[in-house]
């Protein structure tokens, strides 16, 4: 194959790409946009087998074979709830390969071009941070990490390490001449030593339920350094992708940061988000009223109107399937049922409608926020599925609240809001919730699967 042959390769990739991601930014096109971008990564694979110079075709190949089988297997044992972590391991694999370029580039460099050197050092840099960073990231969504490290002037000796991983950024960048051997190696081993470390230090505070945003950040940085190693290797498909990739993740990580009314320093820096799931201690007025399942059945399904609003409790339940076959009984009985998603109910982007549309929910009864909060007045039932933070009230009206500002799902406008939940768990903020101590509020208590199995057989009692 001519080198032309191959660079139009690469561009075809990309195009498959670009395509690919346009088609999942909507759940009717996603399944098609994940084949088009794993075919383009195919052209770009087999096209690199004819890259002129190429002789390491053995270890290509097993690279390939390990990657690929690893890649199967765990992508269908994963959990729909582990999904994140997966992401993460991913994730930090591209800004690890991007570091690695950078390595073997400064180590045997095939150019002494100073812009080569510059952007190949950046790009060592943001990929070791993504690598380093993500690995503990998953770690921590994983549970094998379960606390989160803070000290006094945590903030400061992290500035310190990365000054200096920078320092020594820029005496490898100025010894770019020759291969790097010697104490200039030992500078470049010590500079992605820093730089993994800072990875690191960075990721250690910050709370686990916090991790999606990081996580989104890291995936970002990952583009951005696979897109400066394509410029270092010469590779179209290298640049454009690892650019795409590194503004789509950035759009995430402030859409998602925005969603839960934080900074991305806040996410970053403030150690927030460690707590999710405890107990609550805080008082307030009112009390719990608890309904028992067929009661709540059949207050709706002598209703006309249903809103449903899963939240993370569904996940971890895995009631998706339960409360879909509770909707479409409750749609035999005449009742019109909704489904209203908040954008970060969950832990992950459109976690809950991947988790629906898994169960076949029709995409025409999911509505986000901003389409579905006029209807909840009119709602006979909302009900609340394992969601706290998403239906806190505090967030609309409460100024002190540190999720003041964060948009609401307005279920305790409903007629009355049905919520499930096992107990008094918090929700990731870890605050009270006074939706569960309004007057028409009730509350059905223990795991959502279970409950929906309940309410079914209510529903069909009726
Ligand atoms: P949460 O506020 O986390 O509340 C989940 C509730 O589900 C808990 O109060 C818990 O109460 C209940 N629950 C847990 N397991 C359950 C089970 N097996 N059965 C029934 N209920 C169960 O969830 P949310 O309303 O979806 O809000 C998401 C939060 O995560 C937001 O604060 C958001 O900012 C944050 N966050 C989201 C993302 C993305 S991108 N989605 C990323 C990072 C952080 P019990 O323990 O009493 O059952």
């Amino acid at each position: 194959m001519t080198s032309d042959l191959i660079q139009a390769s690469y561009i075809a990739a990309t195009v498959l790409f670009i395509l690919g991601l346009k088609s999942m930014s909507s759940p009717r096109t996603a399944r098609r946009g994940i084949i088009w971008a794993g075919v383009g990564m195919l052209v770009a694979v087999v096209a690199t087998f004819f890259a002129p110079n190429m002789t390491n075709y053995l270890l290509m190949v097993i690279a390939v074979a390990i990657g690929a089988t690893i890649a199967y297997v765990a992508a269908k044992r994963v959990a729909m709830t582990d999904m994140p972590q997966m992401v993460a391991i991913y994730n930090g694999m591209g800004g690890g390969a991007a570091a690695l370029i950078a390595a073997a580039e400064f180590m045997h460099p095939t150019t002494t071009s100073a812009s080569f050197a510059i952007l190949g050092v950046i790009g060592a840099l943001i990929g070791s941070i993504s690598f380093s960073g993500s690995m503990i990231a998953f770690a921590k969504l994983q549970g094998l990490i379960k606390k989160s490290f803070l000290f006094p002037g945590q903030n400061i000796v992290n500035l310190l390490v990365l000054a200096a991983a920078i320092v020594l950024a820029v005496f490898v960048t100025l010894q770019h001449t020759g291969h790097l051997t010697g104490p200039n190696g030992l500078a470049l081993g010590l500079f992605f030593g820093l730089s993994l470390i800072y990875g690191v230090l960075m990721t250690l505070p910050i709370g686990g339920a916090d991790m999606p945003v990081v996580i989104s950040l890291y995936n970002a940085l990952t583009g951005l350094a696979v897109a400066f190693e394509g410029y270092v290797l010469g590779n179209a498909a290298l640049i454009i992708a690892g650019t795409v990739v590194g503004s789509a993740g950035f759009l995430l990580t402030q859409l998602m940061a925005k969603a839960m009314n934080r900074s991305l320093g806040n996410v970053l820096f403030a150690g927030f988000g460690a707590k999710g799931g405890q107990e609550l201690d805080e008082a307030v007025e009112g009390s719990m009223k608890e309904m028992a399942p067929d009661d709540a059945a059949i207050s709706m399904a002598f209703g006309q109107k249903v809103i449903v609003v899963p939240g993370y409790g569904m996940a971890v339940a895995q009631a998706q399937h339960k409360v879909w076959e509770l909707a479409k009984l409750l749609q035999d009985k005449g009742v019109q049922v909704k489904f209203a998603i908040h954008p970060v109910a969950g832990r992950m982007p459109g976690h809950m409608n991947v988790l629906l549309a898994e169960a076949g929910v029709p995409y025409d009864m999911i509505y986000d926020l901003d389409e579905i909060n006029g209807e909840f007045p009119t709602a006979d039932v909302a009900l609340v599925i394992g969601a706290n933070d998403v239906v806190n009230p505090a967030a609309r009206d409460d100024k002190g609240s540190p999720i003041y500002g964060m948009p609401i799902l307005d279920v305790d406008k409903a007629q009355t809001a049905v919520v499930i939940k096992r107990g008094r768990g918090a929700g990731f903020a870890g605050i009270e919730n006074k939706l569960f101590y309004a007057d028409n509020t009730r509350m059905v208590y223990g795991d959502a699967q279970d409950v929906a199995s309940k309410l079914i057989a209510g529903v069909k009692k009726v």
